[in-house]
């Protein structure tokens, strides 16, 4: 028996799919009255990602109502920290929480040794998800890039300006270095273990990228990933990479050019015709609909999707937000995206 290659990895490898493969950011989530159903059972977000029976099943809603052409793993980028010893909680409303590294010691709480352990079941969440994924659904396991990680370690959760983390990072740059470099190691060996439970695509999330000047946007969030993608590549050569590097505005060159990324998740603001003439090819381009035109819908989604489609479905693409999915989205509006993109052809 012949089976056809998964339409995520052909767009990976550099071909153009007709129409392109679509799956969503956060496609699993609040939007979902069944996600919301599961999620009132279990009092700690975190128990939810690790819990392999109800972390398949979250993961497997989107895939049920939409038929879309990936899963991602449920779990989410503060697993890692969790991982290393750090205290991390999620309140209602106020979204995660951390108890902040503070300067000067910085590391002594944080160790490598269990991390594995810790994220044992999610592991076993991807195996068992190989398994029951329909055939042509292809399986992303992901990380948080080490910026964006860093960024909740330090401000002890989501931030306006990001000021304590990057003031840190200007003033004692070997201490922050410290930091990133044990996020390297970390999330290296975390998405090697993820390909070896199962995982054939893997995105590294870098949703805080867009807030640094050049020079430490290389130093912070570029040289970090490229290392990431070189270590698990010396050990998988195969597994396409999707580096989401959002904000980053022209400096998306340098990510497609040096990062080593076999695919490029485009932010909501990156202009359609520059990014074919000046990053398509090379890297699979993946995006970048404004997550609110899916929480709006009606024409002017369907005119804006279509634009998307018409501009860089010519090329190597997935179609994508350019950020994550909203409680607010009506799952019609997400029904209605998915069968606009299914129906696409060039020229009609
Ligand atoms: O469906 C999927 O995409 C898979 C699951 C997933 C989650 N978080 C589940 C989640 C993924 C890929 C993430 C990534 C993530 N988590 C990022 C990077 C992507 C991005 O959106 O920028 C970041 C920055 C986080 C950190 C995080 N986790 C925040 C800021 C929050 C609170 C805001 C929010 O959306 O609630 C979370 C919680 C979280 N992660 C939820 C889900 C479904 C909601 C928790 C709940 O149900 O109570």
């Amino acid at each position: 028996m012949t089976s056809i290659e998964k339409t995520l990895l052909r767009a990976l490898k550099g071909e153009t799919a007709i129409p392109p493969p679509i799956w969503l950011m956060r496609q699993a989530g609040r939007y979902l009255p069944e996600y919301r159903a599961i999620r009132a059972e279990t009092e700690n977000f975190l128990d939810l990602c690790f819990t392999p029976d109800l972390a398949v099943e979250v993961t497997l809603q989107p895939i049920r109502r939409y038929g879309l052409d990936a899963a991602i793993l449920f779990s989410d980028i503060l697993v890692v920290p969790y991982a290393l010893g750090q205290r991390v909680w999620f309140e209602e409303g106020a979204g995660p929480r951390l108890e902040p590294l503070r300067r000067g010691e910085a590391l002594a709480r944080l160790s490598v040794d269990g991390l594995h352990e810790t994220l044992a079941p999610v592991y076993e969440t991807l195996r068992r998800l190989r398994v029951e994924l329909p055939e042509q659904t292809a399986l992303i396991g992901f990380a948080g890039a080490p910026w964006t990680v860093a960024s909740y370690m330090i401000e002890g959760g989501t931030s306006k300006d990001f000021a304590v983390a990057k003031i840190w990072a200007y003033r004692a740059p070997d201490e922050f270095a410290r930091i990133i470099d044990l996020l390297v190691e970390s999330t290296s060996a975390y998405l090697i273990a993820q390909v070896e439970a199962g995982a054939e695509v893997l995105q590294l999330f870098d949703s805080w990228a867009g807030v640094w000047p050049e020079a430490a946007l290389r130093r912070w969030c570029l040289e970090p990933a490229a290392e990431i993608i070189r270590r698990v590549k010396a050990a998988y050569p195969d597994v396409p990479f999707i580096l989401f590097p959002r904000g980053v505005g022209t400096l998306y060159q340098a990510f497609a050019n040096e990062a080593g990324a076999d695919g490029l998740g485009l932010d909501t603001t990156v202009p359609l015709d520059w990014a074919r003439e000046h990053l398509q090819g090379p890297v699979t381009l993946q995006g970048n609909l404004d997550p609110l035109l899916l929480v709006a819908g009606g024409t002017a989604m369907d005119q804006a999707a279509a634009r998307i489609l018409d501009t860089l479905g010519g090329g190597p693409f997935i179609f994508n937000l350019g950020h994550g999915i909203t409680p607010e989205t009506p799952p019609e509006h997400v029904e209605r995206l998915v069968s606009l993109v299914q129906a696409w052809r060039p020229g009609a």
